[in-house]
């Protein structure tokens, strides 16, 4: 059902653990940003559950307080119109006979013909209970979807019993999870780089691509998320699924359509050709670091053991990983013999997310010095893709080479605001467009390839290797690429 502007779905959405921080920092800021620009319908409302007894009055408030700092300061009317869309109700999702379920049916009574999306921002083992919750409380429409935030469940294991809790009550195609690496614009233009251009695509193989580095790197720390992340690591909080996903779009085929299954059948083929790693294999190819004091942005910071929590470190926070680097293989034609590096840690010297593909240097060079091109997309910061070039220093001596960036930065050229990951992502979810969004089959793959890494690195005594807050990682990480003549892109090597 459509209303309002363009394109503008009319929907409830209603989000478990709608006061939280995911809310806060994330979801809100983005509907209010589509609020704005007229792509929200005008009867669209966002209802928050949360177990705290706070009105619709009181959660404004709290927006208010905690949304509204820094957005648009001089646009207080649209800021006060999209506060209205803003209802919270108070509900223990536990208790099958708790009042709030008799509020949320009064507030959805006479909507059944809208669409209806439940936003699950709250842990994965509360995915198939709020589901079946949901279900008894007779609030799931024909025209229900749900979206579930990652990570998705531990392991295989764990993630196929999510799929199974929440595919007995949401058909595959109602289940919407998120990854909202996804959403990056900087993704999305990948895909257009390499199959709305033609010069791309006949050297992207093997024969002309030496090797792929992807790295997500932070400068925070994990402060106060002890409890989470003790659990979780790297390499489930970012590798299982954001940076496997970017590997999944530099290396799937292009796809036959640009439909909502063709580009996620040739994502989950990609995950399917990945060569396992497993029990020794782990030490040579992958890398783990834990972060300790050090400074970052001149400022000192404590090392992983002493963030800043409510709960002390424990024998699990001395094993988990802060950082992660993996020297992956895909097994087809395409990609036989190309090594995708893949990165991501916390506490580095500053957040840079990028894909780096290096090109095979030229045959014979008649010049001296020099070097192979590279491919660098710019996730965050400031978006964008360059292409590095050798080209002549200017001067009238000797040639001498020096390798320059041809820089396409996406606001600097389309003078355009660059949305927020969720945002697209929440529009495509208010309109029902799940391409961005990841398949059951999609996150099956990934954990199976992840699980024997986990494993193996279960089975050792060793610890993460440290590295100190403000560094580029454990030194185990230069060497993994060093062992064969290559080295990570960094800033000053650009
Ligand atoms: C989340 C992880 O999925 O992604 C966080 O749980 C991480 O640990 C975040 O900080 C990074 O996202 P972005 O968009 O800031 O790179």
């Amino acid at each position: 059902m459509e209303a309002g502007g363009d394109g503008a779905h009319l929907a409830d959405l209603v989000v478990f653990g709608g006061t939280g921080d995911l809310s806060m920092r994330k979801l809100l800021p983005a509907l209010f940003h589509a609020d704005r620009d007229g792509r929200l319908a005008p009867q669209t409302r966002v209802i928050a559950l949360s177990r705290g007894a706070l009105s619709d009055d009181d959660f404004r408030d709290k927006v208010r307080a905690g949304v509204r700092p820094g957005l648009y300061p001089d646009d207080a009317d649209g800021w006060e119109r999209f506060l209205e869309r803003l209802h919270h109700v108070a509900v223990d999702v536990g208790d099958p006979g708790h009042d709030g379920w008799g509020s949320m049916r009064r507030l959805l009574a006479g909507r059944d013909e809208i669409d209806r999306v439940f936003y699950l921002a709250s842990p994965p083992m509360t995915f198939g209970p709020f589901c079946r919750a949901l279900d008894t409380a007779g609030l799931v429409t024909p025209r229900s979807r749900v979206v579930l935030e990652k990570p998705l469940g531990r392991d295989l294991a764990g993630a196929q019993q999510i799929n199974a809790e929440v595919g007995a009550i949401f058909d595959e195609h109602r289940v919407f999870r998120i990854d909202h690496y996804l959403g990056k614009e900087t993704v999305q233009n990948l895909l257009v780089l390499r199959f709305a251009n033609a010069f791309l695509e006949p050297i992207w193989n093997s024969l002309w691509i030496d090797h792929v580095q992807i790295t997500a790197a932070e400068s925070v720390g994990t402060p106060g998320r002890r409890g989470y992340y003790d659990h979780a690591g790297a390499l489930r909080d970012m590798v299982q699924n954001h940076l496997l996903q970017l590997l999944c779009m530099v290396a799937m085929e292009p796809p036959a359509r640009n439909d909502r299954e063709s580009i996620r059948d040739e994502k989950v083929k990609v995950l399917q050709s990945l060569r396992p790693i497993t029990g020794g294999e782990a030490s040579r190819f992958t890398v783990r670091g834990q972060y300790v004091a050090g400074e970052v942005d001149d400022e000192p910071v404590p090392g992983y053991l002493d963030e800043p929590d409510k709960t002390p470190p424990t024998e699990a926070s001395r094993r988990v990983e802060t950082f992660t680097a993996i020297r992956a293989e895909i097994k087809n034609w395409r990609w036989a013999g190309v090594p995708f590096y893949l990165r991501t840690g916390k506490r580095l010297p500053d957040r840079r997310s990028e894909i780096v593909v290096q090109f095979k240097d030229v045959p014979h060079s008649i010049f001296p010095g020099g070097g192979p091109n590279r491919l660098v997309l710019r996730l965050q910061p400031s978006e964008g893709i360059d292409l590095h070039i050798m080209a002549k220093e200017p001067g009238a001596g000797e040639i001498v080479l020096r390798p320059v960036p041809l820089k396409l930065s996406f606001a600097d050229t389309f003078r355009a605001r660059v949305p927020e990951a969720y945002e697209r992502l929440l529009m495509d979810v208010l309109s029902g467009n799940p391409t961005l969004f990841m398949r059951r089959d999609e996150v099956e793959a990934a954990w199976r390839w992840i699980d024997p890494i986990i494993a193996a690195w279960e089975a050792s005594e060793a610890l993460p290797e440290h590295y100190m807050a403000g560094t580029t990682g454990p030194s185990a990480a230069h060497e993994l690429l060093a062992r064969s003549g290559r080295a990570w892109h960094e800033e000053d090597n650009a």
